[in-house]
This record gives structure tokens, sequence and C-alpha cells, in this order.
């Protein structure tokens, strides 16, 4: 497979992860792209990267980018999405990747029509303890699914202007960590869920606090998630099956499951892969969706997860201000 040119556009948290697993397969990055220049010349410092790129607009026309991997806040993605699917560049894109459905679907577009990869950086969907699930599932190992639970709360500091709270950084549980949740859930269910309600609290910024949802799919399958950004809760997932139930620590980066034989009470413990490697394994997976090896990055599941994001958000009435009322 051919060696693909990295380079990053933003180098906050989430970008040094990346160049640290980058370093962990001996590579390392192409470019550095950052708002602020001269953070953009720190990290390439630290990470050895050749190139730092004056402006943001000289990445999408360098040649020799084969992919970006995208991680400034969400509310900043489709301009630079939109730039550089259309100069036929491949895009990692961190969560979540749009703000709603409709700027994913322009995105998905760009990307059909200029034969580029386009995903989300979702990292449970390229952990190894998930695809063997998966194996399970497709076996019959497990019988149907039946119910899925999942929480996810972080404890942030009440100030309204951080970006988990700010509406102008698109804040909120759900595109902050409510995308995690819905990833899970989606992953096991068979189908896209068509029946969605919930209940919100809002924080006094206006943003979702904390809100429970339920959702039902047409084949009956059953999923309850619990977020809050004011109050930690285990990140625990359980998907219950007609002959067994899985549970999930540490969902987003899984390493370990416990598959519990509902008939005998018989459980089995799975390790598989490393917490440490979640964004080794995402980086194999999208060179090798890049290289036309398999498609490994699930983009329908981002779909799905966007627009009942969007739906929900739409019965809330809850409307960031980059978005006209239309597009929800
Ligand atoms: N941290 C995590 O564990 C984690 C995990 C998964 C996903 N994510 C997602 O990744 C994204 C970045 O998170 P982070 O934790 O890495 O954030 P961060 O450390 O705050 O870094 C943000 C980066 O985006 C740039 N930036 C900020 N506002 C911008 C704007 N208006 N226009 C252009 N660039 C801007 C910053 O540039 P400057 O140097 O100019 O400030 C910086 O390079 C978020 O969407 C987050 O949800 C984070």
């Amino acid at each position: 497979m051919k060696t693909y040119n990295w380079a990053v556009l933003g180098c906050g948290t989430i970008a040094n992860e990346l160049a640290q697993a980058m370093a962990k397969e001996g590579r390392t990055l192409y470019g550095v792209a950052n708002r602020t220049y001269e953070n953009g010349v720190k990290f390439a410092e630290k990470y050895k990267v050749s190139k730092v790129y004056s402006s943001i607009e000289e990445i999408f026309l360098d040649d020799s980018v084969d992919i970006i991997y995208l991680s400034t806040p969400h509310n900043t993605h489709i301009s630079y999405l939109r730039e550089a699917l259309k100069h036929g560049k491949h895009v990692l894109c961190e969560k979540s990747i749009t703000l709603n459905g409709a700027e994913l679907a322009k995105a998905q577009k760009l990307a059909i029509d200029h034969q580029v990869i386009l995903a989300e950086a979702m990292t449970l969907y390229h952990m190894p303890i998930y695809k063997e699930l998966r194996k399970r599932m497709e076996r019959g190992d497990l019988g149907g699914l039946r119910m899925v639970q999942m929480n996810f709360g972080s404890y942030k500091e009440y100030d309204m202007n951080n970006r988990f709270f700010n509406p102008s950084l698109a804040g909120g549980a759900l595109l902050d960590i409510g995308v995690y949740a819905l990833a899970f859930i989606r992953w096991f269910m068979s189908e896209r869920p068509d029946n969605v309600v919930s209940q919100v609290k809002f924080a006094p910024s206006g943003v979702d606090e904390q809100a429970s949802i339920l959702l039902m799919n047409p084949a009956g399958e059953m999923a309850a998630a619990t977020l809050s950004l004011h109050a930690k809760q285990p990140k625990r997932g359980m998907a219950a099956f007609e002959r067994a139930y899985v549970e999930i620590y540490d969902y987003p980066r899984a390493e370990k499951a416990v598959i519990t034989y509902t008939e005998d009470n018989q459980q089995e413990i799975i390790e598989l892969g490393k917490t440490s490697d979640a964004l080794v394994y995402e980086i194999r997976d999208m060179e090798q969706a890049v290289s036309g090896c398999g498609n490994e990055m699930y983009l329908e599941y981002t779909r799905d997860v966007m627009d009942i994001m969007t739906e929900i958000r739409k019965t809330w009435g809850l409307v960031y201000p980059e978005e006209k009322a239309e597009v929800l």
C-alpha cells in the first residue's frame, strides 16, 4: 500500500494524539495548518513535521497532501470540509463531523463528486473489540438485539464561555458527548432508529446540559441514552441480546467486553486491542479505505447519528448561530 501524506488542520489536544499515534507507526505527519501560526510551528518542532503552512488555505492547495485530519472545533468543520473535499483531499474529521444533517449531506455529496473518502474520527468503530463483537453478532452467537443502554457524563466547570456550554462554539451535551453514545447504539442496532423521543435540561447559556433519549428502530430494537455535561457517569455501555448481554466499559476506546450468556450465567471476558492505540487503528482503517482495500469508516452510521441529533435538536428548538432555520 502507498504511504500517504497526512496533514493536520488544527493542532490542539487531539491532533497531538494523532501525531503520537503516527510516531507509534514509525511515521511523521507531512504538514500542519493552524489558525495561530506560532502554535503550528511549535507543534511541527515537537513532532518533526516538515511543513507548516503560513495560512490555512495553503493546506488545500498542496498537491502532496493526501489526507487531512481536521481537528478544529465542530462549528468550523463544514467550511474546511468544503475546501478540502473540493481540492480532492481525503478527510478524517473529528467529531462532531458537522453541526447538522444538511451540512453533512452537502459534504458527502462533495466527497462522492470528487471521489475521496470522508469520515468521522469515531474511535469506537475502529477498536478491535467492537469488530470482534460484530463478528459474534453476525454469527448469531448472541441472538437478536433487544435493548441498548448507554450513559455518558462528564463534569465540566459551569463556565458559559467555555466550548462545552457556549452556543457560539456549538456547545451542548448532544454534539460533544451524545455523538459517542449514539454511535455506540447505532453500531449494535441492525437498522437506523426511526422513533426517537427525548428530554432536555438547558444550561443558562441555552445549550443542552443534560438529556435523556429513547430510540427504537423498525425491527423493534430499543435504546436509552443519558447524557450530562455537569455530572460524571461511568462510560458504560450495555447491549442486551436474546441469549446474552454484553457490557463494555470506557466504551469510546474500549479494550474489554464482558459477555454474560443468560441461559447458564456463564461469563466470557474478551480483551482485544489497546485503548492507547485507538488512533493507530483509526489511521490504519482510514488508509485502507483511501487505498480502496475496503471501506471501514462507517460514514453511513455517521449520517444516521447526525440525522438523529438534528431531529432531536429540532424538537428542542436548539439552533446554533451558524445555522439558518431552514436547514434544520
Ligand atoms: N480532546 C479530545 O479528547 C477530543 C477527543 C475527540 C474529539 N475531539 C474533538 O476534536 C476537536 C478539537 O478538540 P481539541 O480538544 O483538540 O481542542 P483544542 O485543544 O482546543 O484545539 C483546538 C484547535 O482548533 C483550533 N481552533 C480553535 N478555534 C478555531 C477557529 N474558530 N477556527 C479555526 N481553528 C480553530 C485551535 O487553534 P489555535 O492554536 O489558534 O487556538 C487548535 O489548533 C473538537 O471538535 C473536539 O470535539 C477532541
